[in-house]
């Protein structure tokens, strides 16, 4: 695991710190709806200013592609950052056309406006991000989930200034590390979600770290056919069946264990409430859809959770959005949120719509750690070397 610095080596004391965390968070009607990244990174920012620093929080919102699009401005989120922190938030509007002027004591708090009204953030213009490094003595960056893109603000000034891992992304290393890197095997994971075709670098590398991997969702489906069982009308990619092929050869190859469904649910529309059956997996109707795992396949998810000390869970196991087609992700997750307050697993989730049907579950507190990630978190999945996170390591 390589070395990062974190708050415990900065010293912070009248220092101008530049902080970029991560808020992109949903708003509606001008209001923040969900305020989980505000209160990740909130003790980071805090102690930034508990500890003397001169805090310039920099972030972007939404992708408004180097121009200044006023309903993509953070200044919402201001009001609900400085609720969060109890503290001061000075809104600091700029079209980043030239180095903004930027007043801030030790203590004190200003939120830049949208990084990327710039057309060099994206670009990783270097002279954005000397623009950037200008406005600080030095960088704090605790923004895993924005750590896949690397732009001015998340990677580029990170080599013109000191650059430090805040807290959050000091937790988010630890637990990923936990989970794939050191982990107390056997690890298990359960990915789901509707398409194989979005999922497969993440398939083809886990299926190298881990002892087993259960396939669940709409993706199933596509292994399903590839090893020769009809899915009626269900969603499956058929053009991917030969690469679903080979990826149940590396498992093989590689000794991992590939859990695919015994038996679906179901129904003829997709629908809430639709009229559904439970059928094996050797009888599913011609004209029928599966909106989700059986009996079944439940039973044997909660086992091979049993037999695992460490999960990587990403993705739902059916179409959990409408019900009764959420009981295969409910119940897979609340079993594992189970074994982990009973000691016996290290649970870790991430990735698009995990969060949210983990909330749905009402599993999300049991889970050992819940990543904010979304991208970041499946390209870590993948394997691939996140730029943000890179450019933090000592000797970079
Ligand atoms: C996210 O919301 O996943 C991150 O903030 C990254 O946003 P992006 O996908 O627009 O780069
Ligand atoms: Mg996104």
């Amino acid at each position: 695991m390589p070395q990062f610095r974190t708050l415990d080596d900065a010293d912070l004391k009248g220092k101008r710190v530049l902080c970029r965390v991560d808020l992109n968070v949903p708003v509606a009607d001008g209001k923040v709806t969900d305020a989980t990244r505000i209160e990740r990174v909130a003790p980071t920012l805090r102690e930034i200013m508990n500890k003397g620093g001169a805090l310039i929080v920099l972030a972007h919102f939404d992708r408004p592609k180097g121009k200044v699009v006023p309903e993509m401005s953070l200044k919402p989120v201001a009001a609900a950052l400085e609720e969060h922190l109890g503290r001061k938030v000075t809104f600091v509007f700029t079209d980043w056309r030239a180095a903004p002027k930027v007043e801030v004591g030790p203590g004190e708090c200003v939120l830049m406006e949208n990084t990327r009204y710039h057309p060099g953030e994206e670009k990783n213009d270097e002279a954005f991000s000397k623009m950037l490094a200008g406005l600080g003595d030095i960088f704090v960056n605790d923004a895993f989930s924005a750590a896949h893109r690397a732009h001015s603000s998340t990677e580029g000034v990170a080599h013109f200034l000191p650059a430090f891992a805040g807290r959050a992304m000091e937790a988010e290393l630890k637990a990923l590390q936990l989970a794939l890197e050191t982990p107390k095997r056997p690890v298990i994971a359960i990915v789901g979600g509707a398409k194989v075709s979005t999922k497969l670098d993440l398939l083809g590398n886990l299926v190298k770290k881990v002892d087993a991997l259960v396939i669940g969702g709409a993706m199933a489906n596509t292994f399903l056919l590839a090893q020769g069982h009809g899915v009626g009308k269900s969603l499956a990619e058929a053009d991917l069946i030969d690469t679903a092929k080979k990826i149940l050869q590396t498992a093989e190859d590689a000794k991992c264990a590939i859990i695919l469904p015994l038996d679906g649910i179901v129904a003829k529309e997709f629908k809430a409430g639709a009229d559904s059956h439970d059928y094996g997996i050797d009888a599913i109707p011609a004209d029928g859809m599966i909106l989700d795992v059986g009996p079944l396949s439940i039973d044997r998810v909660r086992s091979a959770i049993d037999d695992a000390h460490t999960l990587v869970l990403n993705g739902p196991l059916g179409a959990f959005e409408i019900e009764p087609f959420d009981t295969a992700t409910v119940a897979a997750a609340k079993h594992a949120a189970e074994r982990t307050k009973a000691g016996r697993l290290v649970s870790v989730a991430g990735g698009g719509d995990t969060v949210a049907a983990l909330n749905h579950a009402g599993a999300a507190a049991g889970f050992t750690y819940i990543s904010t990630a979304g991208g970041a978190f499946l390209e870590w999945l993948e394997g691939k070397p996140l730029p943000g996170v890179k450019a933090l390591e000592v000797g970079k």
